[in-house]
């Protein structure tokens, strides 16, 4: 079945669509960036601000069960990720959680020195390796392309490092087997999860790693700049030592103890106060997750990808465009992506007409399918605008070649 009508009125996930604020005459492709406003958000930051901030203030922490928001965040993240209670908290950023992480990966090998990692990375991962080596004074980041990392493992390799769906293509790693070849190798698996969670089951105490990260601001809509989240193999959290040893993340912050001694579980992981307004927006958007069967959620995913890479190469004359995403869906994340000369212009016409996908140097045109709130029928038309845009040239106008400082 391939009717978009069809399949939108076949959705069980369509009603979930009114849960979020999108405007109107947007097909938004970009939640993988940075996903949508959901109106539970809104709502519930109003009331944070005026009700429990502008009239608790400081007792808010305990009336309004601030000061265990991460872990209870967390927790909610942590049943789409496939982790046990108590193994995920949510705090800092993606980049200072990977900081964190490998940190605590290096102290498990202190005989290794080898941070592998794939050369196409999140640039983050591989400047926060960079720095952390730096600073440590100990060891190397051996990159390496992303097909070739498991032939990379030997007996140096301390922690491999690797994002499960690249940013660029969207190719998905096999996370359980991934994981397998690592541990075969001796070394720790710490998973970078941005472009997972949220838009397809994970399975991440299954796969045995020990450590995680992920953001929340893509496909768990949680808002520009959300906080991030960590996970620790519940086995190893009590004998991490943290290396930001922040007083949140200390047994009794409120002790002002002197000397640092770190809380049970992985809560020691957190550092300083928790970013409240941000983290309410977070919880409030992860109540649209309550309402979802995590398997519908990843058969959408791949319905509305397999819908519009058919529909981008059943208009679009062969030659102009090549798919850059893995053709076998198992192989591919929520997003896809298409090579095009001029993919920077391309995209900016889109934008300008409603579709709102973007741009990766040099030439990789990308487009995210985030199966709460697209319909079927608007990926179709996206692809039958970008087709109309390459056929009219509509791209090849000056303003659309301007580049903007974010992309
Ligand atoms: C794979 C991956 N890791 C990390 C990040 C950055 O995380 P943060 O800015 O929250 O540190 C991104 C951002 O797009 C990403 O795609």
């Amino acid at each position: 079945m391939s009717d978009p009508a069809a399949l939108d009125a076949a959705d069980p996930l369509a009603g979930l669509r009114d849960a979020f604020h999108l405007p109107e005459g947007v097909i938004y492709l970009d939640g993988n960036s940075l996903g949508p406003l959901p109106k539970r958000a809104a709502a519930t930051l109003r009331d944070v601000v005026e009700r429990e901030w502008g009239e608790s203030l400081i007792r808010g922490w305990t009336a309004h069960g601030w000061v265990d928001l991460p872990e209870r965040l967390g927790d909610r993240i942590g049943r789409l990720i496939g982790a046990a209670p108590g193994a995920t908290v949510v705090c800092d950023s993606t980049s200072v959680n990977v900081f964190k992480l490998l940190a605590a990966a290096m102290r498990l090998r202190p005989g290794r020195d080898v941070i592998l990692s794939d050369e196409g990375n999140f640039p983050t991962d591989l400047y926060i390796a960079e720095g952390l080596i730096e600073l440590i004074g100990r060891g190397r980041l051996r990159r390496v392309p992303r097909e070739s990392v498991l032939e990379a493992l030997d007996a140096e390799v301390a922690v491999a490092l690797l994002t499960q769906v690249d940013y660029r293509s969207g190719a998905k790693l096999d996370l359980a087997a991934t994981t397998a070849r690592v541990h075969a190798a001796g070394a720790v698996m710490l998973w970078d999860l941005a472009h997972s969670t949220g838009a397809f089951p994970v399975d991440l105490a299954e796969s045995g790693a020990e450590f995680a990260v992920g953001c929340g601001y893509k496909y768990l809509n949680g808002g520009p700049g959300a906080p991030a989240f960590l996970y620790v193999r519940p086995d190893l959290a009590d004998g991490l030592r943290p290396a930001l040893s922040g007083w949140f993340g200390h047994a009794a912050p409120f002790a002002f103890d002197p000397s640092f001694r770190p809380a049970p579980g992985v809560g020691r992981l957190r550092v300083g106060t928790p970013p409240i307004l941000s983290m309410r927006a977070l919880d409030a958007a992860l109540d649209v997750f309550d309402m979802v069967d995590l398997a519908d959620l990843a058969a959408k995913s791949r319905a509305l990808s397999e819908l519009f890479i058919a529909e981008v190469e059943r208009r679009v004359p062969p030659g102009e465009i090549a798919l850059a995403s893995p053709r076998d869906p198992a192989q591919r994340g929520s997003q896809v992506s298409f090579r095009c000369p001029h993919g920077y212009a391309v995209v900016q016409a889109l934008i300008a007409e409603g579709v709102i996908g973007d741009f990766r140097a040099p030439d990789l045109m990308r487009f995210g399918f985030a199966p709460l709130y697209l319909r079927f029928a608007d990926v179709a038309d996206a692809a039958f605008r970008l087709a109309e845009i390459l056929h009219e040239r509509r791209w090849d106008r000056p303003e659309h070649h301007i580049r903007a400082s974010v992309t």
